[in-house]
């Protein structure tokens, strides 16, 4: 193994050692199987590769200070991963399957769990596919699921510094019944030439507004959004937002501070009543956001002094402080994986 600089990892894609893999055939799920292969033999006429039955996920591990490997959360990212296939009408891999996967594939490439103190983790990968060969529009058959690891550093080249997004009402996501609340590559599709814009203007991500009205805030690039405002945490609900595990469990972190978590739709207008806004989920884990540019209007949002917030901190401190191990696991949320 190559040597690795963990300290400057860029949130992409190294080699490591294994994969795992499980196929479903003949109406039943087969064996875990390790491969070392970075590559899938598939039948051209899969239906993944003409109707985009594809779904994923995206979790991670992180070495604590006490040299223990811990995964954060995987029963919530099993539940995720079943309900975005069955979003597409592909076969939902059973719960225990699927944390199985997590441990082997996790232990397999233990060497590539990046060391404590260097602020990167292993992002663990799994993804499923519809293989049966056919043409015409209907469910696959069989399927396959691989799940794959990659060490990674932080998502926006910011790291925990405030970050700047761009808003337009000329670019959706998904459609307002459409499939926004699953994991699927089809949504990703969709956003790549917002993203790409937002880029090219200068700022890390496209937000999206609520595709329906255009009227609520929706989603930050791939994450979920928040904003603070006195003891309030107030972050959007929508049917065309993916659920965040991240999200979900700064909303319970805020709650254990005794702040008001309020999931509700939250108007454009309201953007400039907050202290404090981030994006958050398992890549961006909490990324502040220091600016808002309405760029269809021509208005801009600002927020803080351009360090993060007190309380995004005091919450980025929290949930680091458990996915680390340093602070306590109250709610059960880490599964440590043993022996590595
Ligand atoms: C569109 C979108 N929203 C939100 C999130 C954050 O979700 P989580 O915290 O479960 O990673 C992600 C990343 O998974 C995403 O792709």
């Amino acid at each position: 193994m190559e040597a690795i600089d963990w300290k400057n990892l860029p949130f992409g894609y190294i080699k490591t050692n294994y994969n795992v893999r499980c196929t479903f055939s003949d109406g039943k799920w087969g064996p875990i199987e390790v491969s070392d292969s970075e590559y899938i033999p598939m039948h051209m006429a899969a239906a993944c590769l003409h109707y985009g039955q594809e779904a994923f996920e995206g979790l991670k591990a992180f070495r604590g200070a006490d040299g223990k490997v811990r995964v954060f959360r995987m029963d919530e990212n099993a539940a995720r991963f079943r309900s975005s296939a069955e979003g597409i009408m592909m076969e939902p891999l059973p719960t225990d399957i699927f944390c199985e996967m997590v441990r082997k594939v996790v232990a397999l490439n233990a060497e590539f769990v990046p060391p404590y103190g260097t602020g990167a983790s292993l992002y663990i990968r799994p993804l499923e596919i519809g293989i049966s060969p056919q043409v015409g529009v209907k469910p696959s058959k069989d399927y396959l699921v691989v799940m794959f690891v990659t060490p990674v550093g932080p998502y926006f080249k910011t790291g925990f510094a405030p970050t700047k997004v761009c808003m337009s009402r000329n670019y959706d996501r998904v459609a307002p019944l459409g499939t926004g609340a699953f994991k699927i590559g089809g949504n990703y599709a969709a956003s790549l030439k917002a993203g790409e814009l937002a880029h090219d203007l200068g700022y890390s991500v496209m937000f999206y507004l609520d595709p329906k009205e255009k009227k609520y805030l929706d989603e930050c690039g791939a994450a979920n959004f928040f904003g603070i405002r006195g003891n309030s945490y107030i972050t959007p609900d929508s049917s065309s937002i993916l659920p965040s595990i991240t999200n979900k469990s700064i909303c319970q972190l805020a709650e254990d501070l005794g702040m008001t978590v309020e999931r509700r739709h939250i108007p454009v207008e309201e953007l400039e009543t907050f202290e404090e806004v981030g994006a958050c989920g398992t890549a961006a884990v909490i990324s502040p956001v220091g600016e808002i540019d309405d760029i269809d209007t021509g208005r801009s949002y600002k927020y803080g002094d351009g360090n993060p917030g007190k309380i995004s901190t005091l919450l980025y401190n929290k949930l680091r402080g458990i996915q680390l191990g340093e602070e306590p696991d109250t709610h059960g949320w880490v599964e440590i994986i043993e022996d590595i």
